[in-house]
């Protein structure tokens, strides 16, 4: 299972690439928004701290435009990811460029009919929103079960499963427990997932007992 890290923001990248752990990253027009950066300027700078995967969304809604910008962000760096919206256009930019070799990540997947036509575009990754249908009361993580079931009839979809809008710990535990390919994650989750209450308690007394040893291993 990879972890994506979803931010825009530079230095908690930077942050987090020290633990190993980050696979590659993922980029959203409100994240970008939210750094207050150039988006140019922003993916550059990822893609030269996480070697892995990073997501770089395009701006515009029809077909030409969207093409054009996947082909710019694209050309930024070898390890760009473009990422368009699961739209008719978006798929279409999607076909185009993946057959010219380019990752693509759909987004705003919110149906098993579109992670399908997602994975006949050849796209690299879909990206299932689980937060957001969970807030208007529908069930993300049956969404990604059954993205998980049906590409795992075709072994021919060679589209990996993208968790995206993960809100909490138990959201990565769920969907490592489905055999989701990804989960992209804001960094504070990242961080949640290492804490555990009796983890710091246990800590805490081991290293009460090994002081009253007085020894060194060093
Ligand atoms: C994924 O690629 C998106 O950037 C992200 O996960 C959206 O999450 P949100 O619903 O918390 O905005």
């Amino acid at each position: 299972m990879k972890f994506f890290i979803d931010t825009a923001e530079v230095a908690e990248i930077e942050a987090l690439a020290d633990t190993g752990l980050v696979d590659g990253v993922t980029t959203n027009p409100s994240l970008i928004a939210k750094s207050g950066r150039n988006i140019l300027d922003v993916i550059c700078e990822i893609c030269d701290i996480i070697p892995g995967p990073v997501s770089a969304e395009v701006g515009a809604t029809d077909f030409a435009t969207m093409l054009a910008e996947g082909r710019k962000l694209r050309d930024l760096r070898p390890n760009v990811t473009v990422k368009v919206p699961l739209t008719v256009d978006g798929l279409k930019v999607c076909k185009v460029l993946s057959d010219e070799g380019t990752l693509v990540n759909v987004t705003l997947c919110f149906s098993a009919n579109q992670a399908i036509l997602a994975a006949k575009a050849g796209a690299a990754f879909v990206s299932p929103f689980v937060g957001r249908l969970d807030d208007i009361g529908q069930d993300g993580m049956q969404l990604i079960s059954d993205i998980v079931e049906i590409y795992g009839q075709y072994p021919d979809f060679t589209t990996d499963v993208l968790v995206a809008s993960v809100r909490n710990p138990m959201h990565v535990t769920d969907a490592a427990r489905l055999g989701a390919h990804v989960v992209t994650m804001p960094p504070s989750i990242l961080k949640q997932m290492y804490g555990h209450v009796l983890t710091d308690k246990g800590l805490a007394a081991f290293c009460a007992d090994w002081a009253k040893t007085g020894q060194s291993i060093l």
